[in-house]
């Protein structure tokens, strides 16, 4: 079941050689998403025409042979994807120049355009996805929560074309030149953006990125960025969440100058966001560091404190007795995983009283293991000073600092039997925590771990 209504579709558009699919597949790795070439269905109803011998024009010969066209998506043990058409794997056949030509000219009829858009959209119903293509935006995916559109100077997009050609096939150097690739590139993206159906062209809500001058990472990282964003949005806090979301935020800003890294690590669905355990401060500061609603246990003493109390109870906290094995409380927490919703858990148990990372007790393993749901693991720096344990009150300022990871994945534990993946899932967490405490005091460059 997923978390947030429906899955989370990123749509990214645009002409040839402008890093698509480099960047396509490197959000979905990063996100966990399915990756979708589009163009390499227009490829393969290209191949069937050619193998069939029915021209680009010959419009009552491509309606038959579309009635035939079967396709199918196959991910070999490396993750390499592979295409078929009626069975046949094609996968390096589509990539040259002739198909290149041929899917752009087939890709002008309506008929073939529903076909493949019927298909498109069946994909995008099953699960999270980042697809590429020249239409996802306006016309198979108008309403994707994230919509990008990248452009690059024609001469780039060539040299770019021109490597990737060489480097797939090196005996075409002597017969294939970059001018020539940059005039069909021109010829085909003429036809692409005037075509009457569906054309290429940037919708309304898609973002711009121009990269001419920026390298696949950073346009990936850029994309992640966003889609944080967009996952907040989607997420529709309920009212009362939101005010005291920003209010806390706004505070914890102001006096702690609290800073979050790390939140493209989020995605739509049900985790464990497993943190290190300092203080009282940490729940909220963790709740409005994340970019969608979360969900809390807190100690029943917690929801005494004045304001404190008021303001977790909104935050989407659950009371829990004094038993951390409490099974009513095990109860609440599948059931909210269940839902797809994101719980935050404090796997030590306890606050620290030495600021320090204590062992992890079993109950987030025993979750994990139950809920079959990812891990994402947080390092919290700073609400220990704040408010340590024992301290009656907070310093009114200081320094916080929330870290997201990588997602840990369930399928990591998947087969495993349940004593040893409970091990392995505690482990895992520990030193995951323990690697965004590392990043964070060496001086968080980059992305964290
Ligand atoms: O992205 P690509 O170069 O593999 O696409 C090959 C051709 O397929 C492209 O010239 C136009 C067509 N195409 C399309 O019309 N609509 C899409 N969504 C994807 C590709």
């Amino acid at each position: 079941m997923n978390g947030i209504d429906s899955f989370m579709i990123i749509a990214i558009d645009g002409p040839s050689g402008t890093g698509k699919s480099t960047v396509a597949k490197g959000v979905a790795q990063r996100l966990g998403y399915i990756y979708f070439d589009t163009g390499a269905m227009y490829r393969c109803f290209a191949y069937k025409t050619l193998l069939e011998k029915i021209e680009p024009t010959d419009e009552a010969g491509l309606r038959r042979l579309i009635e035939q066209f079967q396709f199918d998506i196959q991910t070999d043990p490396v993750g390499e994807k592979h295409y078929l058409v009626n069975g046949l794997d094609v996968t390096n056949k589509i990539r040259v120049q002739e198909i290149s030509n041929l899917s752009s000219q087939i890709s002008i009829y309506p008929f073939v355009r529903q076909a493949m858009v019927k298909i498109q959209r069946r994909f995008g119903q099953q699960r999270n996805a980042v697809f590429e293509g020249r239409d996802m935006g306006t016309v198979v995916f108008p309403d994707a929560e994230l919509k990008i559109f990248l452009t690059a100077r024609p001469q780039v997009r060539a040299e770019r074309r021109y490597r990737e050609l060489l480097l797939k096939f090196p005996d075409l150097a002597n017969t294939v030149s970059e001018e020539q690739i940059l005039r069909e590139i021109e010829e085909r993206d003429c036809k692409d953006s005037t075509r009457t159906v569906s054309p290429l062209r940037q919708a309304k809500e898609a973002i711009l990125i121009d990269t001419s001058d920026c390298n696949a990472d950073e346009v990936v990282q850029r994309i992640l960025e966003l889609h944080a964003h967009a996952l907040q949005k989607k997420g529709r806090m309920k009212p009362a969440y939101r005010c005291v979301y920003w209010t806390v935020r706004t505070i914890l800003k102001l006096f702690y100058r609290l800073r979050i890294y790390g939140i493209s690590h989020f995605r739509p669905g049900s985790a464990i966001i497993a943190a290190n355990h300092a203080s009282f401060f940490d729940p909220p500061v963790i709740s409005v560091s994340c970019p969608e609603e979360v969900h809390f246990l807190a100690r029943e003493p917690l929801f005494r404190v004045p304001i404190l109390g008021r303001v977790i109870r909104i935050l989407n906290s659950h009371p829990v007795s004094r038993d951390a094995s409490d099974a009513h409380t095990f109860r609440v927490l599948i059931q909210l995983l269940q839902e797809g919703k994101k719980v935050i858990l404090f796997p030590e148990g306890s606050r620290t009283l030495d600021g320090g990372l204590q062992p992890l007790e079993k109950g987030l393993s025993f979750l994990v293991y139950k809920a079959r749901c990812a891990i994402l693991p947080v390092y919290v720096d700073g609400t220990f000073r704040a408010w340590k344990r024992g301290a009656p009150f907070p310093k009114l300022w200081g320094r916080i600092r929330c870290v997201f990871g990588s997602p840990i994945e369930w399928e990591e534990f998947e087969g495993l039997d349940k004593r040893e993946a409970m091990e392995r899932i505690t482990q895992r967490t520990e030193q995951s925590i323990l690697a965004l405490k590392d990043w964070l005091e060496k001086g968080a460059q980059g992305e964290p771990p």
